[in-house]
């Protein structure tokens, strides 16, 4: 959702943490004048103090090469007993890790013990199918606690996992296969999402269809019953877990030893692997996890809605809360299956304390009606946080009024894949929180709003967001790939006035910040578009778009949506007359489901409109801010660089048929 700017700057309602909160929390100030002393001995004191070294390290931060940066790079450790055995080692192992709760209703609960043996047995089963540390394993699950195994065993064992969206199609899921040069894929029959059963296997069986595939196995996990197909390849999850050792002593790695590939949109065609490594990132994900939501893990009962699909899910349904020990609920399916209470009934059963979630749903909720809500016990949520894309103060208000009884601190939290943590937040206990805003760096962490010269805009101005110091959880590269790593984070900024004192990450996002200094996300500059909290590519649905026979050319936009914040809207001139071939509709139809099987559902147009031609200048560049004036539906701004400056009137006439 767009953030009106002019209204922003006069937001005034401000909501101090409560005293008794206040009273109760961990986080000091001092957090903040700890970390701006020195931000690499602040990281290095949260590193010791949050996780276990199997060896300890002697260096913070290196930043003798930059981008390229290493954190505590002679220590050594294990993620996955961070997670795991430390937490059974310490008298916690009767905690519970996960509250799991399917869509269909089924429902069951791991301690911290039973969770660890789970990810000892899956680790031997890894081993068993000779997978080695620093090999890739394809994950494509639905939400089931066999996904957060599936990753811990990997982390374990010092593999690298991939795991793909359980939405994204056999095509996606094959380029990612593909670049990673994955040895394993772990996926399921299917998952239940509405109300209905979806197949994940057959997707795998595609992208896996030409024998020349990296992957040697396919661990398959039983979850609906349905039918599969079955290969040679394919082994029953349940079948190796059962004679599976329980016995699996945790190796130690280094910090830097990478952990995780997960690909996201950018601006170009493919979409780009985000490589993360573990001491760093699992130090930054447990500090902010703990802090920003001041996180009580013998008390409270967290829910983050995330997808393990997504950087939320990967940070904050796995890595964060189970380095900190933290009791947590998993939910497979949607917010409205069977009904549209689903959301508020699981917070009831399982007294949710904190809830993680993103604009797009309190924006849903919010036009279902308080009503459904209200009829529900929420007083169990203490703290309600945010993540996606901006909040409009509307949905801010409403979320902390009807779901958080007009008490609860909520924390609105920007960051990216790229960033693999937390990077701008209140602190819930301690943050005095205004409707909208994300707010402050969290310490340790700098920021600034720059214009295109790199200079700090001031307040009360906007302008480009960017972290200006190295921090734990950064990526630390492009899978394969580093000049595009430079290229896309790091070179916008060079050679300019504010990147003197070193390079300047350019983070795609633009900000503003408000009288106090407060920093106001107004979304992305360039061509990723935000559709529900999910980043798409512009080029890549035009590429999709393009592949098919009966299109010449596509441009598309991110139209803002009341609902999704953005929405997917092609214009397409297609090849032939349109008579001639089919109805408008039919290849509106054609193309629109064209999409969905090539990269996915989620990246499927909610518009399509068929015209004779796209706006472009002399040059031949094609304008999309123009088509995005069509498409939200405004008078189209400046035509004058245009080629054919009549051509929008036609665009516009074109789409009202
Ligand atoms: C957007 C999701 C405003 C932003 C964690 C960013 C936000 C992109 C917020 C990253 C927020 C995320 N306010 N915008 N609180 N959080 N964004 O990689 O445009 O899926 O660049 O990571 O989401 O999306 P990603």
């Amino acid at each position: 959702m767009t953030v009106n700017i002019d209204t922003l700057l006069h937001e005034s309602r401000r909501f101090p943490p409560t005293p008794e909160f206040a009273a109760e929390t961990a986080a000091t100030s001092e957090l903040y004048t700890e970390a701006q002393k020195d931000p690499a001995a602040f990281w290095a004191d949260q590193a010791r103090n949050l996780l276990h070294w199997h060896k300890p390290f002697t260096k913070s931060l290196d930043w003798s090469n930059p981008p390229f940066a290493k954190w505590f790079e002679d220590g050594e450790l294990n993620v996955a007993y961070n997670c795991l055995d430390r937490h059974v080692l310490a008298g916690n192992g009767d905690r519970v890790a996960l509250y799991f709760e399917g869509e269909p209703g089924d429902s069951r609960s791991y301690t911290y013990a039973e969770l660890t043996i789970e990810v000892k047995k899956a680790a031997n089963v890894l081993l068993g199918l000779g997978v080695k540390a620093g090999e890739r394993v394809a994950i494509y699950l639905p939400m089931i606690p066999e996904a957060v195994i599936s990753m811990l065993a990997v982390a374990r064992i010092g593999a690298v996992h991939s795991v793909i969206f359980g939405g994204f199609s056999a095509e996606s899921l094959r380029s990612r296969i593909d670049d990673a040069n994955a040895v394993l894929v772990i996926t399921a029959d299917g998952g239940y999402r509405k109300g209905k059963i979806s197949a994940l296997k057959p997707a795998v069986d595609a992208a896996l269809q030409t024998n020349d595939s990296s992957v040697k196995n396919v661990l398959v996990v039983k979850r609906t019953g349905q039918d599969v197909q079955w290969n040679d390849r394919d082994i029953w999850w349940s079948d190796a877990m059962e004679t599976a050792s329980p016995e699996h002593e945790a190796e130690a790695f280094p910090a830097e030893n990478p952990l995780f590939i997960l690909y996201t949109s950018g601006t170009t065609g493919a979409p780009k692997g985000i490589l993360h490594t573990s001491g760093g990132y699992l130090t930054q994900n447990a500090f902010t996890h703990q802090n920003v939501f001041d996180l009580k893990p013998e008390t409270d009962v967290y829910w983050c809605t995330a997808d393990v699909g997504w950087i939320t899910g990967h940070s904050y349904v796995v890595y964060g809360p189970l380095a900190n020990g933290a009791t947590q609920v998993l939910y497979e399916g949607t917010p409205d299956s069977p009904h549209t209470g689903r959301w508020w009934e699981i917070i009831e059963k399982y007294k949710v304390s904190i809830l993680y979630t993103a604009p797009t749903a309190i924006r849903t909720f919010m036009k279902l009606g308080r009503q459904i809500p209200q009829k529900f016990d929420l007083s169990s949520l203490r703290v309600l946080g945010s993540v996606g894309e901006p909040i409009n103060p509307e949905a801010w208000m409403w979320y902390r009024e009807v779901i958080g009884s007009n008490i609860t601190p909520i924390v609105d939290t920007w960051w990216q894949t790229e960033t693999g943590s937390i990077m701008v937040s209140a602190l819930a206990g301690l943050t005095e929180t205004k409707p909208g805003a994300a707010q402050v760096p969290v310490p340790g962490i700098t920021i600034d709003v720059l214009d295109d010269d790199g200079l700090h805009v001031g307040h009360g101005n906007g302008g480009l967001l960017v972290v200006t110091q190295p921090w734990p959880a950064m990526l630390r590269g492009i899978w394969g790939d580093p000049e595009r790593f430079k290229e896309t984070y790091w070179d916008k900024f060079e050679g300019t006035t504010g990147a003197k004192d070193g390079p300047l990450y350019f983070a795609g996002d633009g900000a503003r910040l408000d009288h106090d200094g407060d920093i106001w996300l107004l979304g992305r500059v360039d061509d990723v578009m935000n559709v529900s909290g999910h980043r798409l590519s512009t080029a890549e649905i035009e590429s999709s778009l393009v592949a098919h026979s009966l299109t010449a050319e596509a441009a598309v936009v991110g139209a803002a949506d009341e609902t999704t914040g953005q929405a997917v809207v092609a214009f397409v001139v297609i090849k032939f007359s349109q008579a001639e071939i089919a109805s408008h509709e039919d290849i509106v139809g054609i193309l629109r489901k064209h999409v969905a099987q090539q990269i996915g559902a989620i990246a499927r147009p909610r518009d399509i409109y068929i015209v004779d031609e796209l706006p472009k200048t002399r040059s031949g560049k094609i304008m999309r801010r123009l088509l995005r004036d069509a498409a939200e539906g405004r008078d189209v701004g400046d035509v004058t660089t245009l080629a054919d400056t009549m051509v929008m009137n036609t665009i516009t006439s074109q789409m009202k048929k």
